[in-house]
């Protein structure tokens, strides 16, 4: 796991957003995996931007999406809007080619991906309890594409998405933390210093309270934050 420290938000969308062009370029069928929430919207405009610029189809590109809210009323909060809006609907990708964890038999996610040739590139966001996709605290470092319950403090923090905290689904189908790590290659993005303490956590070794530690293990992940994240950690060695 590399950690690189950028200077702002803005930058660290560049950077990965020219890594899924390169890769769309040098491998136009690629398989990509995604992540929703506030982090990767930068990214993906710039994507939109870029694949418009330079001309680059996403026409033979697969998507898998990390997670899925379960008993969710309102569609405007679904993972499958987010990324129609934010992405899907703005590149040339085809909507059959893009995927979200099945409900019934989430299992069946992981022979699917596999069945396509895994994942080469798969973003990555984290919540403030070291959560990725929506492996809370806890998950075991095994598990595969299963159902989870959301902490309360992550049903609090995507809250703000919603009129009232009341309407936050509190379980979820997501890839598991095993996955995840089967991707060829990963980039996590974090950002703003309320990240700081996950990052801190991820990078103190293997935990299983801390979800996201599992990337130490993993032979091709970078880890991208910024100056924000920095000086929060550093702020508190002084
Ligand atoms: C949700 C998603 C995660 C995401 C996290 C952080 O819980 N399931 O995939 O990484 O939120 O979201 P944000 O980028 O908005 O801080």
């Amino acid at each position: 796991m590399n950690v690189k420290i950028i200077d702002s938000a803005e930058e660290i969308a560049k950077i990965v957003s020219d890594r899924i062009i390169s890769l769309v370029k040098e491998k136009p069928d690629c398989i990509l995996g995604l992540a929703t929430g506030s982090t990767p919207l930068q990214t993906y405009q710039k994507v939109i931007e870029k694949a418009k610029k330079q001309n680059v189809s996403f026409l033979k590109v697969r998507t898998f999406n990390l997670d899925e809210y379960l008993d969710n009323p309102i569609k405007e909060q679904s993972y499958r809007y987010f990324m129609d809006e934010n992405l899907f609907d703005k590149i040339d990708i085809k909507k059959e080619n893009t995927h979200f964890p099945p409900f019934e038999n989430p299992a069946a996610y992981d022979e699917e991906i596999l069945s396509c040739g895994g994942i080469d590139l798969q973003i990555l966001g984290i919540g403030r309890d070291g959560h990725i996709a929506f492996n809370e605290p806890g998950t075991p470092f095994d598990s595969m594409t299963h159902i989870a319950s959301l902490d309360e403090k992550t049903i609090k923090d995507n809250s703000r998405f919603f009129e009232s905290i009341d309407q936050v689904p509190k379980k979820a189908v997501t890839m598991g933390l095993a996955t995840i790590m089967k991707a060829k290659e990963i980039i996590l993005i974090a950002t703003g210093k309320n990240k700081a303490e996950a990052i801190y956590k991820m990078t103190q070794g293997l935990d299983t309270k801390t979800p996201a530690s599992i990337l130490n293990k993993h032979n091709n992940t970078t880890v991208y934050i910024d100056n924000d994240i920095r000086k929060e950690i550093e702020s508190w060695k002084q």
